[in-house]
């Protein structure tokens, strides 16, 4: 069964979580398309020879996860070569047997139009920065610039700029919890199936 879930939004939303909960339920491969672009951004050099070479080694580094890294991601996503290097591993795995999960910002716009289900979601700058901050610490006010900061970068670019499909199921985690974030997920996908 061909059965993509494409699920974007901005930073510290919620995705990850809510797609590997999906990827659980429904048994379906899972994809975290940020990991890409970070892996890229951390590899140093230049970017489009880094996203032409990426290895499994560069994906399993374990600095990713940081804020640095995170920034480092978004300078490196707007370089159009860069993009069209990662798209054709992303389409495969998005149509490959099984069912599958992608999580990122262009997955329904861009990778994967024809996606059975499309989510975007998304939570107040404020609230997706105390989430942040809760996980790496330092300061607050900091972590929400620099939220904001690569909110903007991320939807202004020229090349799969982040917005929300035109048929995306929108939402917004700002006040729900994991559980319900989650529930909501699983009920737009089982009724798509
Ligand atoms: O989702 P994550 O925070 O890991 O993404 C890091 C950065 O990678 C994003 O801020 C964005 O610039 C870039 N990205 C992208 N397209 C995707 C996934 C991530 O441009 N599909």
């Amino acid at each position: 069964m061909i059965f993509t879930v494409a699920i974007d939004g901005p930073a510290a939303a919620g995705k990850g979580t809510i797609s590997r909960a999906v990827a659980a339920e429904f048994g379906f491969a899972h994809l975290d398309t940020g990991l890409l672009y970070r892996a890229v951004g951390a590899k140093g050099g230049d970017p489009i020879v880094a996203a032409r070479t990426l290895s499994p080694a560069d994906l399993a580094r374990d600095d990713l996860r940081s804020m640095a890294a995170g920034q480092a991601a978004s300078r490196v996503a707007v370089i159009a070569q860069v993009r069209a290097a990662l798209v054709d591993f992303q389409r495969r795995f998005a149509r490959a047997d099984g069912g599958a999960v992608l999580d990122g910002r262009d997955i329904g716009t861009v990778i994967c139009p024809e996606a059975e289900v499309k989510l975007y979601v998304t939570a107040s700058a404020e609230v997706r920065a105390h989430r942040r901050w809760l996980e790496v610490g330092g300061d607050e006010a900091q972590v929400l610039a620099e939220v904001i900061e690569r909110d903007a970068r991320d939807m202004t670019r020229a090349d799969a700029p982040l917005r929300p499909a035109a048929d995306a199921k929108i939402i917004d985690t700002s006040t729900l919890s994991i559980a319900d974030a989650i529930g909501q997920a699983i009920a737009i996908i089982r009724a798509a199936l």
